[in-house]
């Protein structure tokens, strides 16, 4: 199947009260796994990456390696730049071949923000790709690829997030309503008043929740009821895979490299796949 915009995976999920599982990706192994994953739920799902990702992996090899395993796939995928932090980046990644954007000008001054997402969402639609805003600073919960931000957690004011959606034209918006990126030092507070008065006033676009690693489950789905059509998950899955190769970077080494990489890859199977049903996307595709 073709690379889709999040904006066609998002207004479906949004229609069908489920989300799409957006994971972060760092290389080879993470592709394959949340593909794998993925195609064996029949999941829609959005392989993202970050600006420290993506320069890792290399923009063209991240989007080329996805195009040519999704191409023998029969679901719905999303490649989608993660808190771009700068116009030029939202723009290098349309050039690598990603299908949707997210600019991040949440640490700015709103008149700001608006003005470059706005100018983001110009040249994005013109391309054929959709935008993804952010306001009310998602915090940081732990150091993470996404990039450090202040040690604070900052919740949207509704009154701002309508105006930001209307006068930037953005297709999904981010509103921080007390996640944060990272493994959370407490249980999670998630703010559904404010979510509610979101959803009400910015004319039924789909919201995004970032910082979902450690979110317990009933509070995802009590978020999906309310609007929530796109959850992020990070940590979780570089967790999983770290884990395991700890484990057995500890056992006889007999200088295999395969060998030793399998099981992590297939923790982090494991880990989409409970994510994907968490998220309520398996059989979606
Ligand atoms: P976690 O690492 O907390 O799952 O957050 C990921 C994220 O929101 C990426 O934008």
């Amino acid at each position: 199947m073709p690379i889709v915009t999040n904006k066609e995976l998002l207004v479906k999920a949004k229609a069908g009260h489920y989300a799409v599982p957006a994971f972060n990706t760092n290389n080879l192994e993470y592709i394959q796994a949340i593909l794998q994953a993925a195609s064996e739920l029949h999941s829609p799902v959005i392989l993202e990456a970050a600006k420290s990702e993506v320069d890792y992996m290399g923009g063209h090899t991240f989007v080329g390696i996805v195009r040519s395993i999704v191409a023998d796939l029969s679901i719905p995928v999303g490649i989608h730049l993660d808190h771009g932090p700068s116009y030029d980046e939202a723009i290098r990644a349309i050039h690598y071949g990603f299908k949707s954007v997210m600019y991040d000008g949440s640490l700015l001054p709103l008149d700001e923000n608006i003005a470059n997402t706005k100018a983001v969402v110009k040249a994005a639609h013109a391309c054929g790709v959709t935008v993804e805003g952010e306001i009310g600073v998602i915090g940081q919960a732990a150091n993470s690829p996404e990039g450090a931000k202040h040690d604070m957690i900052g919740i949207a004011d509704p009154v701002q997030c309508e105006r930001f959606v209307k006068e930037t034209g953005i297709d999904c918006l981010a509103a921080g309503i007390g996640n944060a990126h990272g493994i959370y030092k407490k249980k999670p507070e998630l703010h559904f008043d404010v979510l509610a008065d979101i959803e009400k006033r910015v004319g039924g676009i789909p919201l995004v929740l970032h910082g979902g690693t450690g979110i317990p489950e009933e509070d995802l789905r009590k978020a999906i009821t309310m609007g929530v059509s796109k959850i992020n998950f990070g940590t979780v899955m570089r967790k999983a895979f770290i884990e395991q190769l700890a484990i057995d970077i500890k056992g006889p080494m007999d200088w295999e490299l395969m060998a030793l990489l399998t099981p992590a890859k297939n923790k982090m199977i494991e880990t989409a796949k409970n994510h994907i049903r968490m998220v309520m996307s398996n059989g979606k595709a």
